[in-house]
């Protein structure tokens, strides 16, 4: 039986279409289900939408629509936001689905029938919506929330079901003290520890004057606190409430969501998944921020958003991927811009990697005819190469840096485009003594270019596959790279495809 991974995305609220940030980590995520699947993982890859809470309930409002409607809408157009960026996912989860609904009931009535975790109070205290989180005084900036202060927080008095959060604690503190690798980043597992190291509050999970959510079964009119029921999400998609099969994939291996909601998962979900007698994920990595030309986060209360899907109409989804994916260090925060995407789209997979496909295809056919035989002519230095960076890949996706991940495959074709100039091979071919030599480089460049193309899967997979067709190796697309990162696997003989430029240069505007 193949090894199990389970990654998911953070569920993104709907009160808003989807923009370049949600983007960025869903492609994340896809690069790294990826990754996982070319490396024999049996992969279920989660994404989603959140669509309960007072934000959403007020953006639907605020567009005249009942709250179901307006959700429909909405979530529609994140999955179309995904399927337009070749986002892999298996599973997409809404909150307002029915299995979701049974899970939450079903979460919240195991965690009350193994103990006293659920218990009434009452609550004072400030509520910041954009958050849809209640912030103790000292975390306010002049009375605003610091990563809201457009929004005036609330002060709301209700008569609530409490969590006792505060109990667990010293097993939160224990974990992630005991398994470095449960929070990655290291800033953020530095951040959570500081905030289990200063004590926790227990939280309310209940909220009384709010239709727009779950009910909660033994608590008649109070619904379910948005983030206790968005969290319930990942155990939605393994059909936790019927106690399918797909309960094999528990625990997730990976909870990739952004740095602003790390917390919640490495705290409030944790403690319910000791309350519920659970398994705990096996990690939370937190991402940076796409931030906008200038530093400011891209946001919709900042109202600085792009939109993912009118990048990809006029660029395609690779250049869009590529570009997240290379340029902004994974863990860290990286800006955008359409200049510097044309600038990269230009520089990088225009004039590097796709000249490389047009120049080594032009020399085969030109030279050749197809895969040259290589005879005994063995290229060493290029097959050292390509070991060297499919060794170096693996290392890097293994801790999901997905930058250093493409830096790996990018070496190949670096190096490749430099030897083509230094050996000259049109110089080559005009001396037919050297006809062995240069079937034996053509090759190599073919091969090199092959594997190249295997390591770039994960990041811009259409691409890849569009190299390897032309280069008659359409046959390891998606393969294990076990078996495709391997030297010598073209066919002499085998016919290629010139075709149109990989990468049309884009004029500047
Ligand atoms: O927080 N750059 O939803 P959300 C990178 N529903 N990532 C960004 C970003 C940016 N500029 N802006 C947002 C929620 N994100 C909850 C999650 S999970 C059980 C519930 C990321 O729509 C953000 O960090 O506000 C989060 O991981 C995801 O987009 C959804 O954000
Ligand atoms: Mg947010």
């Amino acid at each position: 039986m193949p090894r199990t991974y389970y990654l998911t995305t953070a569920i993104d609220y709907v009160n808003g279409r989807p923009h370049l940030g949600h983007a960025y980590e869903k492609i994340a995520a896809d690069a790294i289900a990826r990754y996982r699947r070319l490396s024999g993982f049996d992969v279920k890859f989660l994404t989603g939408t959140d669509e309960h809470g007072t934000k959403v309930a007020r953006a639907a409002e605020a567009a005249g629509l009942d709250p179901q409607t307006y959700v429909d809408r909405l979530s529609a157009t994140f999955r179309e936001a995904w399927d337009a960026l070749d986002v892999s996912y298996d599973v997409f989860v809404r909150t307002t689905e029915e299995r979701h609904t049974r899970t939450v009931q079903r979460l919240l009535e195991r965690i009350r029938d193994r103990g006293d975790d659920l218990y009434e109070g009452s609550y004072e205290g400030w509520y910041c919506v954009g958050c849809e989180a209640y912030k103790p005084e000292k975390d306010l900036v002049d009375g605003r929330c610091a990563d809201h202060p457009g929004l005036e927080p609330r002060w709301v008095v209700e008569e609530n079901l409490f969590f006792r959060l505060g109990a667990y604690r010293d097993a939160l503190l224990a974990h992630v003290e005991a398994h470095p690798e449960f929070i990655r980043p290291d800033s953020r597992r530095n951040e959570v520890l500081a905030v289990l190291r200063g004590g926790l509050d227990d939280v309310s999970v209940s909220r009384e004057g709010l239709a727009w959510g779950i009910p909660i079964p033994f608590r008649p009119g109070a619904t379910v606190y948005v983030w206790f029921d968005a969290l319930a999400n990942y155990l939605t998609g393994l059909d936790f409430a019927d106690g399918g099969e797909d309960l094999r994939f528990w625990p997730a291996d990976l909870h990739l969501v952004g740095k602003d909601i790390t917390r919640f998962h490495c705290v409030i979900w944790p403690a319910m998944l000791l309350a519920a007698g659970l398994p705990l994920p096996r990690q939370v990595y937190g991402h940076g921020w796409v931030l906008a030309a200038g530093g400011q986060r891209e946001s919709k209360s900042a109202g600085n958003v792009t939109d993912p899907v009118a990048l990809v109409a006029t660029y395609g989804p690779d250049p869009l991927r590529f570009f997240l994916l290379k340029e902004i260090p994974f863990g860290k925060d990286g800006e955008f811009s359409r200049e510097r995407l044309e600038e990269r789209y230009n520089s990088a997979l225009a004039n590097e990697l796709g000249n490389l496909l047009s120049r080594a295809l032009n020399m085969v056919e030109k030279y050749r005819g197809g895969i040259p035989d290589p005879g005994a002519a063995r290229e060493a230095a290029v097959v050292d190469l390509c070991d060297r960076a499919t060794i170096a890949w693996r290392h890097a996706m293994d801790r999901h840096q997905l930058d250093e991940g493409i830096d790996a495959a990018w070496s190949i074709v670096a190096a490749l485009n430099n030897l083509i100039q230094a050996r000259e091979p049109w110089r080559v071919a005009k001396d037919p003594h050297r006809a062995e030599e240069l079937s034996g480089f053509l090759y190599a460049l073919c091969e090199g270019v092959r594997i190249a193309a295997c390591l770039l899967q994960p990041f811009v997979p259409r691409t890849s596959l569009h190299v390897l067709q032309r280069i008659g190796a359409a046959g390891d697309y998606g393969a294990p790279v076990a078996e495709t990162a391997v030297w010598g696997r073209l066919v002499p003989g085998t016919r290629v495809v010139k075709g149109e430029p990989l990468f049309p240069r884009l004029q500047p505007t």
